[in-house]
């Protein structure tokens, strides 16, 4: 690929092959400035980059923020509690106020799906989704994809199980999106009140059986609940839930050695992962937030740099 055309990351349904793949390549060549003593390079000297959060985030929110800071951004972060936002203002209205400041990209979470598309045909600033609704979390699955690649070598042709509350998860729609544009073979597991209708036709399998996908997969995704976005009652009780779906020592006895756990967080311990697992060998939960400051290094440099400002 030759050069980077896009200017906002709304989703990896706009993504090419190609660009994910250069998003995680270039990643790469970051991860090790969060390793030196001095942990910036001059990459965007200037630029201006403010994290506007409507939902709280502890991984997405600091890691974009040490991301920008570490290519020598400057940041700022809007909370919309403490914002103009509580006494009537529209979102656009707001962002535009930010955008006469002259800020170069504005990263956005919000519960309602579309918020960072609205914001990016409004306004110039490159604007960068930190999660919105139910719908795309693509920081998230790049960063998934990355890891995966780190420990496995690849994703084409790795069999990846996401296990949980696929309805109302982002992570989950973000990754069957870039998981499959590069080639893994996706298996869907999770009560049926929580599944998608009609999901398979996004190129990925469904079943029930959580043995199954113990059995079978290189990588299990394990999803947490999303309570807050239920207004209906999917579940008998969450102990139920972890009976059949959540994962334990004892469910993972009989499989190979090799298969990696992962989660985006937070983690709910008990019920959709045992505290053993979650702290345990096959985990590779805090390589995902590590790994998260360099992709978002990564998505901040390809939108907002210039070829010459990487040293
Ligand atoms: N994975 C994730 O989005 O975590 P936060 O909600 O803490 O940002």
């Amino acid at each position: 690929m030759d050069e980077w055309t896009k200017h906002d990351l709304l989703d990896l349904q706009e993504l090419s092959k190609k660009e994910i793949e250069k998003i995680l390549e270039t990643a790469k060549s970051f991860k090790q400035v969060s390793t030196r003593d001095v942990k910036k390079v001059p990459a965007l000297r200037g630029k201006t980059v403010v994290m506007l959060f409507f939902e709280p985030s502890t991984r997405t929110r600091i890691s974009f923020e040490l991301a920008a800071k570490r290519l020598s951004a400057d940041t700022i972060n809007i909370s919309a509690s403490t914002s103009s936002l509580t006494k009537g203002e529209t979102i656009v209205d707001t962002a535009k106020n930010i955008e006469a400041m002259n800020v170069n990209a504005i990263i956005v979470r919000h519960s309602c799906a579309g918020v960072p598309k609205v914001l990016a045909e409004a306004l110039e600033p490159s604007i960068i989704n930190a999660g919105d609704g139910c719908r795309a979390h693509p920081t998230q699955a790049l960063l998934d994809m990355f890891t995966i690649k780190e420990r496995l070598g690849r994703i084409e042709g790795l069999k990846i199980g996401i296990v949980g509350d696929i309805l109302h998860s982002r992570v989950a729609r973000s990754n069957i999106w870039g998981l499959t544009k590069l080639g893994a073979e996706v298996t869907l597991c999770g009560p049926s009140t929580l599944m998608p209708v009609g999901i398979e036709d996004h190129g990925v399998r469904v079943t029930y059986d959580l043995n199954e996908v113990i059995e079978n997969s290189d990588v299990m995704m394990m999803l947490r609940i999303q309570k807050e976005r239920q207004n209906n009652i999917y579940l008998p009780s969450l102990a139920e839930y972890a009976k059949h779906f959540g994962i334990n020592k004892s469910k993972l006895k009989k499989k190979k050695s090799n298969l990696l756990i992962m989660h985006p967080g937070p983690t709910n311990r008990g019920v959709e992962i045992s505290g053993e697992i979650a702290d345990g060998e096959s985990s590779i939960i805090l390589d995902q937030v590590t790994n998260g400051v360099a992709i978002r290094m990564s998505v901040l440099y390809l939108l907002l740099g210039t070829k010459e400002s990487l040293t």
